[in-house]
């Protein structure tokens, strides 16, 4: 079968895929264009996307022989999972390999803002390191602080295991509340978005996007937290109504935000490269060797399951593969 692979795998993915499939791999460091995949797709049957590339009903309907999607990621709003499952065809996702890298720049996103890391080494290039003072320069302690976790799946709670280490006192939100004893196990408590946002020193998105998830973090959330907070987004952009969170740090209403995703990406809201409270990185979150490596071998594996007509081990669709 024909296999279309949008972005850079490690050659030995694609080498597996090869042994079994006639395989496409986008050579280039940047997206694949829409024209391009769409023209490829008209006679293929196994597509490995990535979170760029948006997987829509316009796209299924230039996929006639399309028999599995592997999307190379944790998160899969980018692809219409309706129009995919009215079609039969199976999606996988990546959960799992990539929790510890998108836990471990969370941290560093604490870090970062609130030590003011970023803007100390910008500083320092300038040559405007030109003497010490005990007043000089001073950032927000993380250490004992409150940590409001919005979202405690796989990578809220590997956050929580780090936060730990900083004995900060970690409250959460999420849709299902845990049970009494996996909160205390945890360390958390439970509150209602509104407390957690005026409870928190750094308040951490760690959500899917879907529409109850859109704006979620809009100008009213924003004025609820502390002045003296920080927002740190690693999950998706649009969770966070971008241009009233440049406002709120143009105000002085929240203290600064580290982000890794942005609601247009990969642009960024007026306003915001200009502010020195924000840390802003380029979707990184997932961008080790070892994490990306690991990504690129599930979607593979779960891309060569489907086509091999079994469920792939993380289809987010299986209701493709109901008797009857
Ligand atoms: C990656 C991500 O940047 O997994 C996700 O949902 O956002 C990140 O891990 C992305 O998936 C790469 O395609």
């Amino acid at each position: 079968m024909k296999v279309l692979v949008t972005g850079r795998i490690p050659d030995e993915v694609r080498a597996q895929l090869a042994a079994e499939h006639q395989v496409v791999v986008n050579p280039l460091d940047r997206p694949m264009a829409r024209d391009e995949i769409l023209r490829r797709l008209a006679d293929t049957e196994g597509l490995l996307c990535m979170i760029s590339d948006a997987v829509d009903g316009e796209l299924l309907d230039h996929a006639p022989r399309l028999k599995a999607i592997a999307n190379h990621g944790v998160g899969y709003d980018n692809i219409d999972l309706v129009a995919a499952t009215a079609r039969g065809i199976p999606v996988s996702n990546t959960p799992g390999v990539l929790t510890d890298a998108t836990a471990d720049i969370t941290l560093g996103l604490i870090l970062a803002v609130a030590r003011r890391i970023v803007e100390g080494d910008r500083r320092n290039r300038q040559g405007r390191f030109r003497h010490w003072a005990p007043l000089l320069f001073l950032g927000t302690e993380v250490t004992a602080k409150t940590l409001g976790i919005v979202g405690l799946g796989r990578i809220g709670r590997a956050v929580v295991k780090r936060a730990r280490g900083f004995e900060m006192k970690v409250v959460y939100h999420s849709r299902t509340r845990l049970g009494a004893r996996e909160e205390a196990a945890l360390g958390v408590s439970h509150r209602s978005l509104e407390a957690l946002l005026a409870e928190a020193d750094f308040v951490s998105l760690h959500l899917p996007l879907t529409p109850a998830t859109r704006h979620l973090i809009g100008a009213a959330e924003l004025r609820r937290m502390k002045a003296s907070a920080f927002l740190i987004n690693t999950s998706r952009g649009p969770v966070v109504e971008e241009a009233a969170l440049v406002a709120a740090l143009e105000a002085g209403v929240i203290r600064g935000a580290g982000l890794d995703v942005y609601e247009n990406e990969p642009r960024m809201a007026p306003g915001l490269a200009e502010l020195d409270n924000a840390v802003l990185l380029p979707h990184v979150g997932s961008a080790t060797w070892e994490t990306r490596s690991r990504m690129a071998r599930l979607a593979a594996r779960n891309l060569l399951a489907a086509l091999a007509g079994s469920p792939p081990p993380d289809c987010v669709n299986p209701e493709v593969f109901a008797v009857g």
